[in-house]
């Protein structure tokens, strides 16, 4: 059989890092593109670069992430992740290829106090939520046998996230305050590539929407204080070893509304592959022990 021929773009980002090394490691001939090699805010640029290509899939791991960014800057929020998916699934399309376009959890408004399922109507509260979807509604509009995945508090050694934050901060600081009244449940990125790859490997491939993150549900100060308790229970020293609370509306800095409820349900790719995610807890201790310890002094 032959290799798969893969274009990921967004590859100098945490997920597109990920996804680049594990289809690399399972035989896909993969061309990877980070920001320097294609813009996508430049439709010329993507119809120079990728219409030229061959490929069997392409997955789109590339947006513009930060979420207050997007809210001062919504034309550029809109060109990166709305216009540029529609522009990346109609070469797809052309070419035969599929498509994965990643999205996120900030398409909902967060009322809910439930798992959010794709029957779910998706409200976005901020910009960068509305480009999300817009991105998704553009993806499915030229070819409904796309799909779109929606992660949520996306973390690994690739790029440095909020749990790497805390991190840093309880070995320097002697206080830290996380939001203790927002919820979604973390992903680990070397979940997310197997998972991924396994939806790619499926006879009958999934379309639509589908919702895929770690199991279980937390706020930001349970995910970031558990990876502390994880660090402590390893013997490691810390400065700060309890988190305090603080509430979302206390963020005077945060330009963006955020969802406070966002948590996904995953019971789709549950009864899609019979695959079990695991535990938030489970791939947040795996990443702090395999990623975040330091060499003590003897
Ligand atoms: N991070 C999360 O917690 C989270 C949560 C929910 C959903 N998601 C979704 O998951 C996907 C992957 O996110 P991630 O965590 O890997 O984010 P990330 O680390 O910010 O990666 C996004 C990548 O997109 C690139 N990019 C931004 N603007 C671009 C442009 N104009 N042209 C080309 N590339 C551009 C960035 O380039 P630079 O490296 O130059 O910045 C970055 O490498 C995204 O679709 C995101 O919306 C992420």
């Amino acid at each position: 059989m032959l290799p798969v021929r893969t274009l990921i773009i967004g590859s100098g980002g945490r997920l597109g890092r990920a996804l680049s090394v594990a289809f690399q490691s399972k035989g896909h001939l993969v061309q990877a593109f980070d920001r320097s090699m294609l813009d996508l805010s430049s439709a010329n640029a993507i119809e120079s670069t990728l219409r030229p290509l061959e490929f069997d899939l392409l997955i789109n791991s590339a947006a513009a992430t930060n979420v207050d960014r997007c809210e001062i800057h919504p034309d550029e929020a809109f060109a990166v992740n709305a216009n540029a998916p529609g522009h990346l699934a109609r070469i797809a399309f052309d070419k035969g290829a599929w498509l994965i376009h990643l999205s996120t959890d900030y398409v909902f408004d967060g009322q809910t106090n439930r798992p959010l399922t794709e029957q779910d109507e998706p409200n976005p509260v901020s910009v960068y939520g509305r480009s999300k979807l817009a991105g998704e509604q553009a993806v499915l509009a030229v070819s409904t046998a796309f799909l779109n995945v929606r992660v949520s508090w996306v973390f690994g050694p690739e790029r440095p996230s909020f749990l790497d934050w805390v991190i840093d901060q309880a070995r320097i600081s002697s206080s830290i305050a996380a939001i203790g009244d927002k919820f979604s449940a973390p992903s680990y990125t070397r979940d997310l590539a197997s998972w991924l790859l396994y939806l790619m490997e499926m006879p009958d491939r999934p379309s639509g929407l589908l919702h895929l993150c770690n199991s279980g549900s937390c706020s930001w100060l349970e995910y970031g204080q558990f990876a502390l308790d994880t660090l402590l229970s390893a013997g490691q020293t810390l400065v700060c070893s309890k988190i305090a609370f603080k509430r979302l509306a206390e963020m005077e800095k945060f330009v963006a509304c955020r969802p406070v409820f966002s948590t996904l349900s995953t019971a789709r790719f549950r009864a899609l592959t019979g695959l079990e995610p695991r535990s938030w807890q489970e791939a947040v201790r795996e990443y702090v022990l395999k990623h975040k310890l330091m060499a003590t002094a003897a």
